[in-house]
């Protein structure tokens, strides 16, 4: 079973709780929280005030996208604010591996994601110690942006990896994804599928619905 991922970046914060029960009714299991600083990438979101008050209107499985320099700084709040999966961004950390290990410490999944300009050579020896991967289809920052194809190679590349290894991890992939390009990502080998902008338009549960069905046929 892959996984759709709804971004609450693109849901209406006014009726959040609302968007969320719509999302969660049509079959999302997990909702992706992108966090943004303003100095990682250009754009500034919410933090774990927000994630806290989200946590009080859903049981799903929080899968938090650290968008933010030197994260290790911040995750406390972000496991008391309730996140079960913490990404964060390999080109963020000073030190990867003492993250990666903080983030366990505290008993929430970890992630590793990459840019798509970041070999992924650069988090092969990562994968032992990860529970996803994320190979980010935009450049991260902002919803609503052109999916970027060398994706699909990056995604076969982590996922031969993890075969060499006998790994058996999520592999996301985050930006751009639509109707037309989710099958493309899980032929790839994504198993989780991160959408903002193509689930929170129009009719919210049909999208869903539509984007589950693209990504388990
Ligand atoms: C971009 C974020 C994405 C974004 C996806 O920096 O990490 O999660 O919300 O939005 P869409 O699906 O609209 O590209
Ligand atoms: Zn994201």
């Amino acid at each position: 079973m892959n996984i759709l991922s709804p971004s609450l970046l693109s849901v209406d914060f006014c009726n959040a709780a609302r968007d969320i029960g719509i999302v969660t009714g049509a079959g999302a299991k997990w909702l992706h929280l992108d966090v943004m600083d303003g100095s990682f990438v250009p754009n500034i979101s919410f933090g774990a005030p927000v994630i806290k008050s989200f946590r009080g209107a859903t049981d799903a499985f929080f899968d938090t996208h650290l968008m933010i320099d030197e994260p290790i700084r911040y995750i406390d709040d972000f496991v008391s604010a309730g996140a079960d999966m913490i990404t964060v961004h390999y080109e963020a950390c000073k030190d990867i591996e003492k993250t990666i290990d903080y983030i366990k410490s505290k008993s929430v999944q970890v992630g590793v994601a990459i840019k798509p300009k970041t070999p992924v050579e650069e988090i092969k020896r990562l994968i032992p110690d990860i529970d996803m991967a994320l190979v980010m289809s935009v450049e991260p920052g902002f919803g609503g942006q052109k999916f970027m194809p060398v994706a699909l190679e990056k995604i076969k590349q982590v996922k031969e990896i993890c075969t060499g290894l006998g790994r058996d991890i999520y592999i996301q992939v985050d930006g751009g994804i639509n109707t037309d390009n989710a099958g493309l990502a899980v032929s790839a080998g994504a198993n989780v599928i991160v959408a903002g902008s193509a689930v929170f338009k129009n009719d919210i549960a049909a999208n869903v619905r539509r984007l589950n069905e693209i990504i388990n046929s």
